[in-house]
């Protein structure tokens, strides 16, 4: 089966191969905190950033609910920008944490404005910290996150940034554009498997966190444990998940011998491709113009008459591909590739559409919808 869905993808053997090899016992062996702080210097390369980056073990969302937890106190404002699901989840948990979320919301259907924000973080003075989500994996829709943080910077808002579905896929440059929490996943553009929670964070954020050290409430998730134990001591809060970050170690090889800025062009040109082969079976794009649809993700929205579930059992049990639905308000509405990462080649964007093409005929769809 060949999963082409937008995270887990998947996953190249060599990364799977490495994935395989012997363990050590990573919170006694020296070697082992070595070879982290290497993977975090290949992770700082992807990121473009000479912030301390950590690798977690929990998937994407633990970054952004550590990221949450640590530099959000009850009572906070919070300035939260969201047109999509992800968006949504972070007025979630900055809720959940006591933080007061500001919304500033969009269309799922569009990028967010700039220019709404910069409105926003005008009137509302008082905000310190702003949450953002670049690639609204679930609607393809990809947001201007360089302009959002230049309006962060220029009121000196500490700006979380989720880049989970972006990060290796299409441009993002921590520093110069000023991302504090620029936070990543294992499984999208990276072809790792599931498991692992990227976060860079810069000193303005640890400020925050060494601040309130242990009254964040929280451990796990708390950006503090790090500090204490990793940042002050190379030891590891919890025992890392050796498995999982030898497979994020070899991703990154990866994506860094292919070098960045093809692996960007790769993104774009299969996007583009998956795109007019969409419209040529008769689908269309779930994002309002093709200007803002991620390169590493392509929704479009689902025809009425094609029943979801029997489309991707279909597409499983009889072509051997798995894509997916969508989560959220876009549940049942939007059917989404994954041509990220491993998948964004032209060879395996040809094979979903050709599944997709066999099984929407199977189910008597003729286009045009
Ligand atoms: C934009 C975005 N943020 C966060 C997450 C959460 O990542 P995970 O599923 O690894 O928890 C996802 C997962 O799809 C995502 O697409």
């Amino acid at each position: 089966m060949m999963i082409y869905t937008p995270g887990p993808t998947d996953v190249p053997p060599r990364v799977l191969r490495r994935m395989a090899r012997p363990i050590t016992n990573p919170d006694l062996d020296p070697a082992f905190a070595k070879f982290y702080e290497s993977t975090q210097g290949k992770l700082r390369r992807l990121m473009k950033t000479r912030n301390e980056v950590l690798i977690m073990s929990g998937e994407g969302l633990l970054g952004l609910e550590a990221a949450v937890a640590s530099l959000v106190k009850r009572g906070d404002k919070v300035l939260t920008v969201t047109n999509g699901v992800f968006g949504d989840g972070f007025v979630d948990f900055v809720k959940m944490y006591g933080g007061v979320p500001v919304v500033v919301r969009g269309a799922y259907d569009e990028p967010v404005d700039p220019g709404s924000v910069s409105a926003a973080l005008d009137a509302a003075r008082d905000v310190e910290v702003a949450t953002f989500v670049h690639c609204e994996t679930p609607s393809g829709v990809l947001n201007p996150l360089r302009e959002v943080a230049a309006a962060c910077r220029k009121r000196g808002v500490l700006l979380i940034a989720d880049v989970v579905s972006s990060l290796g896929g299409t441009p993002v440059e921590t520093d110069s554009w000023g991302v504090d929490v620029c936070l990543g996943g294992s499984q999208k553009c990276l072809s790792a498997p599931p498991g692992l929670a990227l976060a860079s964070v810069s000193e303005r954020a640890w400020e925050v966190v060494r601040r309130r050290g242990d009254s964040i409430p929280a451990y796990y998730a708390s950006l503090w444990q790090w500090e204490s134990w990793w940042n002050k001591r190379r030891l590891f809060p919890y025992t890392p998940s050796v498995s999982d970050i030898c497979a994020l170690d070899e991703a990154l090889d990866v994506v860094l011998e292919e070098g960045l800025p093809r692996s960007f062009e790769r993104h774009k040109r299969v996007s583009e491709l998956i795109l007019s082969a969409c419209r040529g079976l008769g689908l269309r794009p779930y994002p309002k113009n093709d200007a803002c649809h991620s390169p590493t993700v392509t929704a479009v929205k689902r025809p009425a008459q094609v029943p979801e579930a029997k489309l991707l059992r279909l597409m499983e049990e009889r072509y051997g591909v798995m894509i997916a639905g969508s989560w959220g308000k876009l549940a049942g509405k939007v059917l989404r590739l994954g041509n990220m990462g491993y998948n964004a080649r032209p060879y395996k964007a040809m094979k979903a559409m050709r599944a997709l093409e066999r099984a929407l005929n199977d189910l008597g769809f003729e286009g045009g919808a």
